[in-house]
């Protein structure tokens, strides 16, 4: 193991397609931003560096709705998502654009070194073309009905519906989304990235790192390594991209595929702020150096382009060479999702809550203070309105505020604005607190990328030394003994002081605001640039005997009333309403428009009773479960799209019902003999039918 001397952390990039929203905050944004702020603060090297995603499809999709173009589509969300997360306080070293000359460059001597090499292979291939619009059509601009639940809007990648992974080809009725038209399929070639070339090189890297990654990135990582690593076609035919750097016919019309760009703009992004910074070679010590640890923050939704795809890329390059062979991921903390009052985040929808439109309202700090103690880490979260409002209320006002504000105003009121006397570290372990152990919590929840843990410690020792000043009384004491609420404040002052240090990730401007309050000029970013941990600071009470403080104190948060939240719990009551329209009208109109059928007709459907005795997941396919059913003397396999409510143990035992006599599919190369019965519930949530009883299995239903 290298010691590492640095830390370069990068972020996914957001498509700039849209606004990003707060799930995307608290699953990657955020956490990066809490991890480099306490790194800084401990006097470490670390630069994030993050941006835009340009290409690719979800772009010209957005160009096309809108009727703008690809180019006015980034532009403006590249601005407008740049200037979200700097009111944020998100502290990017450098935030660039896929579509900057650098990365193209950077991108296209990826694509001729490894091309060079001999590692692409060529494949044609037929896919779906529009004659109308005279346009090759990726997966995205392909819809149809879905093979699996009769989702007449399935997308050709995927279905939302029943969230299986398809490919255009698997579609009933497919039509371009372009013109409507139905596509023919047509010859063309592309170049694959053989990553099963890597297999084995990825397998130990991934076996290297896996105690010390999240267990979502292992499984995730292990699943595909399981099924054995494919070749993956890393060019598209489409007008926007980064163009296939080949003078020759082959090339004509070729870009690369996004995600190959995409994650090497970590890599162009880290020269461009070396060439801001005036030393442009500089990102070597950050990309070319086995003494930087590099650490990816993702989504759950990136985490094997980043575990196995960007690895072996660089694997490509490094391949034969000596020197400038770049460094893969330490770790790649993948979050969890954060949903919105019980439900996904949804763009489509507008179900979301954009940064940008949110800090509109309230301030950056009360929004990162309850996206921290919500943190998406091991399991999916929760944002709600009510929460955030308690939070801020209750923890950042009444506890954090109420105790600086205190400490202030009774230091300048009765002891001249000084800190009266010197404190021990005896006096505060009197607190119940026991600094040095603090201390190495607050950097084991950091190290370990426990976030809420990180922002927890830190609401503690505010409200310990709120109890503190509460129970000292040195309003009344000071009347007694002065001595005594001398030391009061002191200690207060000082906790006032270690509050600013060790909250100061979570709440960078408050920290600045106390920092201001108790007498120091500039801001604490200034002190930490200087390389000096201020986070050993934490240990000693920082502020010495008659320092001065400042003669005004200042309100750190204003509470948030009803009636600030209640327009927006209204427009949540307004989209929950339109979605629960969306959905009973769906059903009123199946209901309507199905044809009747005969009574004969109906007693052709073969209901029974069936017992689950094997549940099992199915490869590529999250909302599928494989179920082997007894029915009666008969075992019957169904597949089913409930992985997303039932996991496979709890299906185990389970009386279901299951249409006996239909006709056998075969979806994703297994047979489905049958289909069992479910209701679908307000939130799309799907509920067996589970008749009770021991004696009821392979019973008819009439
Ligand atoms: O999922 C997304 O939003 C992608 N734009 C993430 C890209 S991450 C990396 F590759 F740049
Ligand atoms: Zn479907």
């Amino acid at each position: 193991m290298p010691k590492f001397t640095k830390t370069l952390v990068t972020t996914a990039l957001p498509y700039a397609n849209g606004p990003v929203h707060l799930g995307h905050l608290a699953g990657v944004y955020l956490p990066a931003d809490l991890y480099v702020r306490y790194k800084r603060l401990k006097g470490e090297d670390i630069i994030h560096i993050g941006g835009s995603d340009e290409h690719g499809v979800p772009i010209t999709i957005t160009a096309e709705k809108e009727g703008i173009s690809p180019r006015d589509v980034v532009d403006r969300y590249h601005q407008m998502n740049m200037a979200a997360f700097s009111k944020c306080g998100i502290s990017f070293d450098y935030y660039g654009r896929t579509t900057s000359e650098l990365h193209h460059q950077t991108a296209q001597e990826f694509f001729l070194d490894i091309e060079e090499k001999g590692i692409f292979i060529k494949k044609s291939e037929k896919l779906f073309f529009d004659r109308k619009a005279d346009r090759f059509l990726s997966d995205r601009y392909v819809t149809g009905t879905c093979p699996i639940c009769n989702n007449t809007e399935a997308n050709g990648d995927q279905c939302e519906q029943c969230g299986t992974h398809l490919s255009p080809l698997e579609l009933i009725n497919p039509k371009s989304k372009l013109s409507d038209a139905t596509p023919e399929l047509r010859e063309t070639m592309h170049w694959y990235f053989p990553l099963g070339r890597f297999q084995n090189q990825l397998e130990n890297y991934v076996q290297e790192h896996e105690e010390t990654w999240r267990q979502n990135v292992v499984n995730y990582t292990h699943t595909w390594l399981n099924q054995g690593l494919k070749d993956r076609a890393i060019t598209r035919d489409l007008g926007w991209g980064i163009k296939v750097p080949l003078e020759n016919e082959e090339a004509l019309g070729k870009v690369l595929y996004v995600w190959f760009d995409a994650v090497l703009g970590y890599i162009s992004f880290t020269k461009a702020w070396a060439e801001q910074q005036g030393r442009r070679e500089r990102w070597k010590e950050y990309w070319q150096n086995p003494e930087c640890r590099l650490v990816q923050f993702i989504g759950k939704d990136n985490v094997v382009f980043h575990t196995l795809m960007l690895p072996a890329i660089l694997m490509a390059w490094n391949e034969g060479r000596q020197d400038g062979r770049y460094n893969l991921a330490d770790n790649v903390p993948a979050s969890e999702f954060m949903n919105f009052e019980g439900r996904k985040f949804s763009k489509s929808r507008n179900y979301a809550v954009y940064l940008g439109e949110f800090l509109e309202k309230f301030p950056a700090d009360t929004l990162r203070y309850s996206i921290a103690m919500n943190y998406p880490e091991n399991k999916d979260s929760d944002f709600s309105w009510q929460d955030f409002q308690n939070r801020t209320n209750g923890e950042l006002a009444d506890t954090l505020g109420n105790f600086i504000k205190r400490s202030v105003d009774f230091t300048n009121s009765r002891f001249g604005g000084e800190v009266p006397c010197l404190s021990t570290a005896e006096e505060w372990n009197g607190l119940g607190i026991n600094w040095a152990e603090s201390l190495e919590q607050l950097d084991s929840a950091y190290e370990g990328f426990h976030f809420r843990e990180a922002a927890s410690l830190g609401m503690d020792i505010a409200r310990a030394a709120n109890r503190f000043l509460t129970v000292s009384e040195p309003w009344k004491v000071i009347k007694i003994d002065r001595e005594a609420a001398a030391r009061t404040m002191a200690l207060s002052l000082n906790l006032c002081h270690a509050l600013s240090i060790a909250l100061f990730p979570v709440i960078p401007e408050t920290c600045n605001r106390i920092h201001a309050m108790l007498g120091f000029d500039g801001r604490i970013e200034e002190l930490v640039t200087a390389g000096k941990s201020l986070v050993a600071e934490l240990l000693l009470p920082g502020l010495h005997q008659g320092h001065k403080i400042r003669e005004k104190s200042e309100i750190l948060y204003t509470k948030i009333e009803a009636s600030d939240i209640a327009p927006e719990l209204a427009k949540i009551e307004g989209l929950l309403a339109d979605a629960l329209k969306r959905e009973t009208g769906e059903e009123q109109q199946k209901m309507e428009f199905k044809p009747v059928i005969s009574f004969d007709d109906f007693l052709k459907v073969d209901l029974r009773i069936a017992r689950v005795i094997s549940a099992e997941k199915v490869h590529k396919a999250a909302k599928l479960l494989k179920l082997q059913l007894q029915v009666g003397s008969v075992t019957k396999q169904v597949l089913a799209g409930i992985a997303k409510y039932y996991t496979p143990e709890e299906m185990v035992g389970k009386n279901v019902v299951i249409v006996a006599n239909l006709a056998d599919r075969t979806i994703r190369d297994e047979v489905s003999e049958g289909m069992i019965l479910a209701v679908e519930g307000s939130e799309g949530k799907l509920f067996l039918i589970e008749p009770q009883g021991n004696e009821i299995n392979g019973r008819q239903i009439q």
